[in-house]
This record gives C-alpha cells, structure tokens and sequence, in this order.
C-alpha cells in the first residue's frame, strides 16, 4: 500500500493539496458515504458477466464491496488512507475480503500492468481542490481490458441545496464533456453518454432529486 502526494490546482488555495482536503474530510466523521452501491453501476453492473473490477476513486469501499458481492474481484484506489482502511474493513464485515483489495494512491500516478472487464468512477470529483481529473479518466481507460467496459458517473448538477461557498464556483460536468475527455479512438463503441435523473436521500431521510451524467464505453479491440 501506498500513498502520494497531488499538488493542488487551486491557485492561491489555503486547503493545500488534494489528499489533506479529502482526509480531512474523512476525519471529520466516521463514515461519510452511506455505504450502499450507488445506482448507476449497479444497474450498469447488473448486465455485465461478473469478472475484474477496478474502482477509482472508491472512497470507503460501498462500490468495491458491492462488487464482490455480486462475484467481481474488485481492486478499489482511492487517495485518502483513512477511506481506504473503512473500505478494507466494510470487506471484512461483509465476508468480501478475499474478492477486495483497496490501494492508497493517487491515481493521476498510479500505474497498473492489470486489464480490467470493468473500471468505474462514481462521483471521481473534488472541490474545493482540483484534480486532473480528465487525464485521471484518460489514464483508466488504459486499463480497461479489450470486450471490457468503463463507467463514469459524475454529479451533472448540485447534489444538493445546501451548496457550501466554495462549491459555487465547481463547474459540473457533462456527459459529452466527460466522454470528449476520455480522447477515445476507434477501439471503442459508446454505450452511453447521458443525463440521468434520481431520486436520492438526505442524511435526514428527505428524497430530493439530483442529476447524474453517465458515461459508458466498451473497448471492442
Ligand atoms: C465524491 S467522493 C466519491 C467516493 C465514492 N466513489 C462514492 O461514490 O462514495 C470522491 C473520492 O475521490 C477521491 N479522490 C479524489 N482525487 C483522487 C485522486 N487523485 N486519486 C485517487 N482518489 C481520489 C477522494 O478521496 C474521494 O474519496
């Protein structure tokens, strides 16, 4: 296991880099994720033959552990160690462990020789530091393996009201905008570039509903 260092992109920010915001922000409580799959690659995932799976920028493991639930071996990378270590310990409770394996890293760096039938990015998005999160995307689809998928779901809208002042400014991505920054060639056939609506909760309990773009594109060759 190990970790590196991403140098923020926001000029002149007093958050300093990406992976002290997002520990920070796992520090604050534990647990910052619901722990459940998210809804767009369970569905995507559900019509897929189960096989290896790589999830970036995983988070606390809700994903990874999902996976290998279903049968995936499931490999999740995410930059924040503590994030990493409540991933490998929702493996453990939930009796995945040896279909799971969690990475601390960053994965503008991180190198792998491993071909994935499935790389996935919910959410792969950080404010108020910047990530490259373009070339990240661009970087994964490198792993993918050929008849294998990759997924890319992003908040295409405010997740929800409550926006805090630094988050004004985030610009959310679009479907076309994320494939374009996938820089495909024609290895590639695309299953998907959309907007998709759902009904999410409030850690109160309240449904409101948010706006997700999904990306998904199959390496044919
Ligand atoms: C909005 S959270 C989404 C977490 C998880 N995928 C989920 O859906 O619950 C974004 C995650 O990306 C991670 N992240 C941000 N930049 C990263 C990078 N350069 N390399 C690896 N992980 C990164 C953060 O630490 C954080 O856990």
């Amino acid at each position: 296991m190990h970790a590196h260092e991403t140098t923020a992109a926001t000029a002149g920010s007093p958050v300093g880099s990406a992976r002290d915001w997002w520990e920070q922000r796992y520090a604050e409580r534990d647990g910052i994720w619901s722990g459940r799959v998210n809804a767009v690659l369970a569905d995507v995932a559900a019509a897929l033959a189960v096989g290896r799976a790589l999830d970036l920028g995983c988070g606390e493991g809700g994903d990874v552990v999902w996976l290998a639930e279903q049968g995936w071996d499931a490999l999740g990378i995410d930059l924040s160690v503590t994030a990493i270590e409540r991933g490998s310990r929702a493996s453990v409770s939930a009796g995945v462990d040896e279909r799971t394996a969690f990475v601390a890293a960053d994965l503008a760096r991180w190198e792998t020789a491993a071909r994935f039938d499935l790389v996935t990015a919910s959410y792969l998005q950080s404010w108020p530091v910047e990530i490259p999160r373009a070339e990240i995307l661009r970087r994964a689809s490198g792993f993918v393996a050929v008849g294998g998928h990759l997924l890319v779901t992003a908040h295409a809208a405010p997740p929800h009201d409550d926006l805090p002042a630094e988050m004004q400014e985030y610009r959310f991505p679009t479907p076309d905008e994320d494939l374009a920054a996938l820089q495909l060639d024609d290895a590639w056939e695309v299953v998907a570039a959309e907007l998709r609506p759902r009904t999410a909760t409030t850690p109160e309990g309240d449904p409101h509903e948010v706006l997700d773009s999904v990306v998904l594109v199959r390496r044919t060759r």
